[in-house]
């Protein structure tokens, strides 16, 4: 009898035989069967390979926006970079995304997007593992394990969190926990896949050195269990700035609407909101983060996205005024984005998304657990 009430072919009749049952070789086999043996070995192949060829890359963007062109250059760009050279893990850290307010019908429209745009800017889906945080459950099992690794004082110290907690008090606003414990999450994101690099840009630089050190401590109690991971942050556009306050990130939270451009910002709004970025005072246009960060800024957008050096947009841009450094950045980007929109598009008809996501999970899921597993065992949880 099968699980469904039907009886296979080789048992006797058939009753309630579904269309997959086939005859093959004189063998009459249910063809669901032969698919989940095919799956199964599958991954434990890629498994096999993932441990002995290449080394492990992770990363993700929050779905608690619309992503930036910040998030590209940090991001998305690394891992479209080194994709052939790691065995790489994208996911999406929707759990991260609540440790401040969301609205979970935008939420679950935001993982969608942030997956189509991963696919869109060049990401392959069938050489990498893409999938949901919160559909591998060991994330927050072993962020609990973490949690009782790190100290009250090397959390108290992580910027990010002096920062984002500052807005939510500004705003007369409770700070929630989370947002305190965060940083030990994002560990737990990384040791579970064993990543030996993380590609980030420079915000999150801190995050991959408690996770070092996290990694450290346990393995030193504990014996050697995790990978320690190395951050990757691009020596090019690391920190893309507020387009009006340049000594910030740009940030796809921030809610000034000039300060960002955003991966969806129709040509339109990106050429305006490049148009009135805030310069420095004086002329001329060269690289001076201190003295001239706004110009910085455009010349590093330029540079990313034209795919040159500083020192060559630098050269590029000897003779010109700021009006023309603005007008040649906005061109290269609107073309980005336009090139970039048009493959959003097509790519969210298809149904890639949830096929992607569904084999991203699968995997994840495998490696997680066996992670997990040998951790839980050295800490003492549940039976041997
Ligand atoms: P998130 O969602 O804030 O940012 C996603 C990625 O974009 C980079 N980034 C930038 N790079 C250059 N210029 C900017 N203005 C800019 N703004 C953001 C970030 O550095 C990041 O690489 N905690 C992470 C998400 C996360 C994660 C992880 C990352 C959760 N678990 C494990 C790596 C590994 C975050 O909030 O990124």
């Amino acid at each position: 009898m099968r699980a469904d009430g039907g009886v296979f072919k080789n048992d006797g009749a058939a009753t309630n035989a579904p269309a997959c049952e086939a005859a093959e070789n004189g063998y009459n086999v249910n063809v669901d069967v032969w698919r989940a043996v095919a799956k199964r070995l599958e991954l434990d192949l890629r498994s096999e390979i993932g441990k002995t060829m290449k080394k492990r890359l992770l990363t993700g963007l929050q779905p608690s926006g619309v992503l930036t062109i910040g998030n590209y250059c940090g991001g998305i760009k690394q891992v479209v970079n080194y994709q052939n050279d790691y065995e790489t893990f994208l996911f999406v850290p929707d759990m991260h995304a609540i440790t401040v307010p969301q609205d979970p019908e935008l939420l679950h429209r935001r993982i969608r997007e942030v997956v189509g745009m991963y696919l869109a800017c060049g990401v392959s889906p069938d050489e990498n593992h893409i999938y949901i945080q919160s559909e591998v459950p060991q994330h927050a099992n072993l962020s609990w394990i973490l949690e009782c690794t790190a100290y009250m004082g090397e959390m108290s110290r992580m910027t990010q969190f002096k920062a984002k907690s500052e807005e939510q008090e500004k705003k007369k606003k409770e700070i929630g926990c989370g947002l305190f414990t965060y940083p030990i999450l994002m560990a737990a994101d990384i040791l579970l896949y064993n990543a030996h690099v993380v590609p980030t840009g420079a915000d999150q630089k801190q995050h991959v050195e408690l996770a070092r050190n996290l990694a450290q401590r346990f393995n030193a109690k504990y014996g050697e269990t995790f990978v320690v991971p190395e951050p990757l942050i691009p020596t090019v556009g690391a920190k893309i700035r507020d387009l009006q306050a340049p000594e910030k990130k740009m940030s796809k939270s921030c809610e000034n609407p000039k300060a960002s451009i955003f991966l969806t910002d129709t040509e339109k709004e990106a050429r305006k909101k490049i148009m009135s970025a805030v310069t420095d005072s004086g002329e001329g246009v060269y690289f001076d983060e201190a003295n001239k960060p706004g110009v910085s800024n455009l010349l590093t957008i330029y540079s990313v996205f034209k795919g040159i050096t500083i020192p060559d947009a630098e050269k590029h841009f000897e003779n010109a005024r700021y009006g023309d450094l603005k007008k040649e950045v906005a061109e290269v980007v609107c073309s980005f984005l336009a090139e970039l929109q048009d493959k959003f598009a097509e790519t969210m008809k298809s149904g890639i998304v949830d096929e992607t996501l569904d084999r991203g999970r699968d995997y994840a899921r495998q490696i997680a657990e066996e992670t997990y597993d040998k951790a839980r065992r050295l800490v003492g949880f549940g039976r041997v």
